[in-house]
């Protein structure tokens, strides 16, 4: 598969944004992707950023009931897609929400999932996970570590001090090929429930995937400290 590393070339590819967590730790009272960040729902600030990367549709799982009130959050975000923007209800696991918004986003060559809940994922960050596509199946945006990493017992004794720099913490977006991705969805409930990312179901399907060295800003928005963190930043 060739690099869609051009404009042009990203015709066949859509962004799935997984928006359908309730956002509980953050404790807003409600869902966190329609949680107001500098003035707008947090998810609009990562369908800017996709748009801007060129990529021409993007499909958003939203929490179910939650359709309506959606539609009028993300109608001005809208208009950055040459062919559109889609809502699907999610599901009760998040690599759910990502097989529902998949299953809606027609006949592509190539999908980039990004939680809505990391609004600073810069367009080129995007852009450079789908064009590393061309020599793996998945290609996931990830951060070098800086701590030093031990691992404790259940005495809280440390067993063990890991080789930092052969580990990633790993984020989103991440690229995929949509046909990998499909049957690596293809799985019981129950294994999807247990992904805590979609590129672990390729891993255990037997694919290949790369690390694309992202940005520090593109963290997780989680607790309040974090959404006050992306406020100042965009500010
Ligand atoms: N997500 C989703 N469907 C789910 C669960 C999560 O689409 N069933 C999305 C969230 O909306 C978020 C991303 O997955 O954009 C990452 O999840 P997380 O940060 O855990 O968000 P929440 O599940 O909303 O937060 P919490 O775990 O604190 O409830
Ligand atoms: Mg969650």
């Amino acid at each position: 598969m060739r690099p869609p590393d051009r404009a042009s070339e990203l015709i066949g590819c859509a962004a799935l944004v997984v928006a359908a967590g309730s956002g509980e730790r953050l404790g807003a009272g409600r869902p966190k992707a329609f949680v107001v960040l500098a003035g707008r729902p947090l998810v609009a600030w990562s369908l800017d950023a996709i748009a801007a990367a060129g990529v021409p549709r993007a499909v958003v799982a939203v929490p179910p009931g939650h359709g309506a009130a959606a539609e009028e959050a993300l109608a001005g975000a809208a208009s950055g897609f040459a062919l559109g923007l889609a809502l699907v209800e999610g599901g009760a696991a998040r690599s759910e929400s990502v097989r529902n918004a998949l299953a809606a986003a027609g006949d592509v060559e190539a999908v980039v999932v990004h939680d809505a809940a990391r609004p600073l994922a810069p367009p080129e960050l995007f852009r450079r996970t789908l064009a590393a596509l061309a020599d793996a199946d998945a290609a996931i945006a990830a951060a070098r570590l800086t701590d030093t990493v031990k691992e404790a017992g259940p005495d809280g004794f440390v067993v063990r001090t890991h080789d930092r720099s052969r580990l990633w913490s790993i984020q989103t977006p991440q690229a995929f090929r949509a046909a990998v991705l499909r049957r690596a969805l293809d799985v019981p409930r129950d294994v999807l429930a247990a992904a805590t990312d979609d590129a672990w179901l390729v891993e255990r399907a037997g694919g290949s995937v790369r690390v694309v060295e992202s940005p520090p800003a593109n963290f997780k928005v989680t607790t309040p400290h974090d959404l006050a963190v992306a406020e100042t930043l965009l500010c």
